[in-house]
């Protein structure tokens, strides 16, 4: 048994550290939301098996590491499964100090713990994710990281980091470190972090400032989430590796050419929830892969230019934005120009946009009716 389904799961691009081009899934909004790991219940081997399914588990080769038999102890008040530590909603001020050094997952959400010393996590060399989420640390001692050669995981969403805790363990996958108190990214804090894939940081108060010229040197990202921080343009310098860039939330007035220019592999840009007001002519251009675009709750006046062109683009989020008419050409090519693949999803409702002034052949390239929301629009 591989008790790890779940974490690998919430890494929604975790299988593409590959270079390949991902097979495309549709997502809803709630997608954007993606967050916390659910608390894993005060665990008998029934619910810790529905969490952690035997089967379709990634086989991640757990029992070619050579690991121990599973050891007998288990700290105070935590529940201990195959390797599995879990000691969540305990009340913990300090990481517990007798946990069993084959420990592969431990999960130590909902406590009160405040600081990590560097003796923390000794002898934890098998540790492979680690769940922090949830507590109030704010102090983590650079050394503290340094027995977890193997840590892919690392979840520290919810507590009070004012900085990233670098250095990260260097065999780090996915780092999720959402809602904390973190201003500032300096230059190479990610050195090093070959492997790693995705990164959840929104949550922040973090300004385009807050990121240092060459933050993300090194990082061969997938996935970055940096929502409902206090951002006002697109940042120019994250990685070009990137397939999913999620900006939700925050405070960009305007897409403007150059913005994008970097961002040639990205399959999903959200940049709902913003105050955009114009997508410059030509910006889109750069995103030749584009299957999804968010930019739902914005000040748009106009449908933005260069759609048509998008050849793989499947799915627009307009609605709640300043739109006042649609073109025969905003969406689909002009005459009998081909898109690739036909739009299913076009969401335009709560735009000043009654439907019997659009024309019907704007949505010519649509895969079905029903794919166009326009809601009702009253004054
Ligand atoms: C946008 O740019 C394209 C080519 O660069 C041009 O053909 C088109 O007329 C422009 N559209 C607008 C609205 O400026
Ligand atoms: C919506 O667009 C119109 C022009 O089409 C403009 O006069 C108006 O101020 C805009 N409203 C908002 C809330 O931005």
């Amino acid at each position: 048994m591989v008790p790890l389904l779940l974490l690998v799961l919430l890494c929604p691009t975790g299988a593409l550290g590959l270079g390949l081009v991902p097979p495309f899934e549709q997502h809803g909004f709630l997608d954007f939301s993606l967050d916390d790991v659910p608390a894993l219940g005060p665990g008998d081997e029934d619910e810790a098996s529905g969490l952690f399914p035997t089967s379709g588990a990634p086989d991640l080769g757990l029992d070619e590491l050579g690991l121990p038999p599973p050891s007998g102890h288990c700290p105070f008040g935590c529940h201990c499964h195959l390797r599995v530590v879990q000691c969540s909603d305990l009340g913990l001020k300090e990481v517990p100090k007798d946990l069993p050094p084959d420990t592969t997952l431990l999960d130590l959400q909902n406590n009160f713990i405040s600081e990590l010393r560097a003796d923390a996590f000794k002898g934890l060399e098998h540790l492979y994710a680690l769940v922090l989420v949830n507590n109030r640390l704010s102090r983590v001692d650079p050394k503290a990281w340094t027995p977890l050669r193997r840590l892919q995981k690392l979840y520290l969403s919810r507590n009070l980091l004012t900085r990233v805790p670098a250095p990260l363990p260097p065999a780090l996958v996915e780092l999720r470190i959402h809602d904390n108190k973190i201003r500032r990214v300096p230059k190479a804090v990610f050195h090093g972090l070959h492997q790693m894939n995705c990164i959840e940081m929104g949550g922040n108060p973090l300004e385009n400032s807050g990121f240092e010229p060459g933050a993300f040197d090194g990082l061969q990202l997938n996935y970055l989430r940096i929502s409902e921080a206090q951002l006002t343009g697109v940042p120019k310098d994250l990685p070009e590796t990137l397939t999913e860039l999620h900006l939700d939330h925050n405070q960009i007035q305007a897409i403007e050419l150059e913005d994008l220019k970097r961002y040639s592999k990205l399959t999903r840009l959200g940049l709902g929830h913003n105050r955009v007001r114009g997508v410059e002519n030509g910006s889109l251009s750069f995103l030749p892969l584009l299957r999804e675009l968010h930019l739902e709750h914005n000040k748009l006046q106009r449908v933005p230019p260069g759609l048509p062109n998008l050849r793989h683009l499947q799915v627009v989020y307009l609605h709640a934005n300043n739109i006042s008419a649609v073109g025969p050409h905003d969406f689909c090519p002009p005459g009998f120009g081909v898109k690739r693949s036909p739009y299913h999803g076009i969401s335009l409702f709560g735009n000043p946009l009654p439907a019997w002034e659009v024309p019907p052949a704007a949505f010519r390239c649509v895969s079905a009716p029903l794919a166009v929301q326009f809601g009702n629009y009253r004054k």
